[in-house]
């Protein structure tokens, strides 16, 4: 069995900080969310992977490299556009050869990992094995409709009516069926070729397309309240470890991670929380749920329940809480409101002034 991890997508739909780098590189708990996906792949026993690249070939290459860390072995193959997942099937094709194989986006986070899914697919070899979950608004997904048995019988990429609150999660297993699918279908609307179009004809052709619904999904749609919440939920996971610097004027409570090179000086860090590596936290307070990342320097301030990506800088702020700094942005206190008003008023005047 092989995998093929989706990282070519633009990522045109997400929020600032994605613009400036690819969104499978997007942090969760410092850590980019497209090595989760590697990591669930190699746990899964799946040791040869194409990863699809586009414009961020370059950036991901470098993240990635040999995929040797991960014990894994990858094959990049180069996307001229984003033409679809079922294009970048297609494109595959003689990368996955006449094997099953896993398809996964690598902007998506499946809490709990795909082995026991490839186990199951592996015992039972349906075509296609697709993950759902509930979702609150479906429209952004492909949504499927099952039968009174659990049985896929309809699937619609983004329908605007849609028959049921399940929507596709971006992991899917695949026997070699779904080459014919592929090439059989056709752009859709927005002009790409469509796995869910791909998923269907396997469905008209009766072959047989079985699912799993799952619970611990994430996916970057650009939402904040989402991203910070996956966030905490991996940092409850995450070990304590301290390859940094602490100072003995520091309290230290629960799980807390800190990175080679950091120093923590005359703080207070409640965990879970991660610091990364070269990172600077002095006279602050750290609180739950809270990621640092790399080359950071928080002074004078207090963050809770908040992710401050790489090279930022935070002084002398009071409390943050709640918020997603991207990278090397700085935050510095406004100059002080002046004590008094100065005013020279017409007559009848109405004046409203905020003390
Ligand atoms: C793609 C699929 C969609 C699926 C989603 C999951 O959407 O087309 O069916 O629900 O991934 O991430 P896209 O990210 O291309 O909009």
């Amino acid at each position: 069995m092989k995998a093929l991890v989706l990282s070519g997508g633009a990522g045109t739909r997400l929020r600032p900080i994605t613009h400036t780098s690819a969104k499978q590189l997007v942090p969760v708990a410092n850590k980019p969310v497209l090595f989760y996906g590697l990591e669930a792949i190699a746990a899964a026993g799946i040791r040869e992977v194409g990863i699809i690249v586009g414009d961020t070939a370059e950036e991901i290459r470098a993240a990635v490299g040999d995929g040797s860390r991960f014990g894994l072995e990858v094959t990049y193959l180069p996307q001229a556009a984003p033409l679809g997942l079922a294009h970048a099937v297609l494109i595959a094709r003689d990368f996955l050869g006449e094997d099953d194989f896993a398809m996964y986006l690598g902007d998506n986070f499946v809490v709990g990992g795909i082995t026991d899914l490839v186990r199951e697919f592996r015992a039972t070899r349906p075509d296609a094995r697709i993950l759902l979950t509930k979702v609150p608004d479906p429209r952004a997904f492909g949504v499927a409709e099952l039968d009174l048995e659990g049985r896929v019988v309809r699937l619609e990429e983004k329908p605007a009516a849609p028959r049921s609150d399940l929507a596709l999660v971006g992991v899917y297993l695949f026997s070699p069926a779904i080459h014919q699918a592929v090439r059989a279908i056709s752009p859709s609307p927005r002009g790409e070729l469509e796995i869910t179009d791909a998923l269907q004809w396997l469905i008209d052709h009766r072959r047989t397309v079985t699912s799993t619904i799952v619970s611990g999904y994430w996916k970057d749609t650009g939402n904040v309240a989402d991203m910070l919440e996956v966030n905490r939920s991996v940092l409850e996971l995450l070990p304590p470890s301290n390859e940094g610097t602490v100072d003995a004027a520091t309290e230290i409570i629960g799980r807390v991670s800190i990175g080679a090179g950091a120093t923590v000086r005359g703080s207070r860090i409640v965990g879970p929380v991660v610091i990364g590596a070269g990172s600077t936290v002095a006279n602050s307070y750290i609180g739950p749920s809270t990621s640092i990342a790399e080359d950071c320097r928080i002074t004078d301030s207090e963050i809770e329940y908040s992710i401050v990506l790489s090279g930022s800088s935070v002084h002398g702020v009071g409390r943050v809480e709640a918020s997603l700094i991207g990278r090397n942005v700085e935050i510095t206190p406004a100059p002080p409101i002046p004590a008094a008003h100065r005013l020279v008023l017409g007559d009848h005047s109405k004046v409203q002034i905020s003390s």
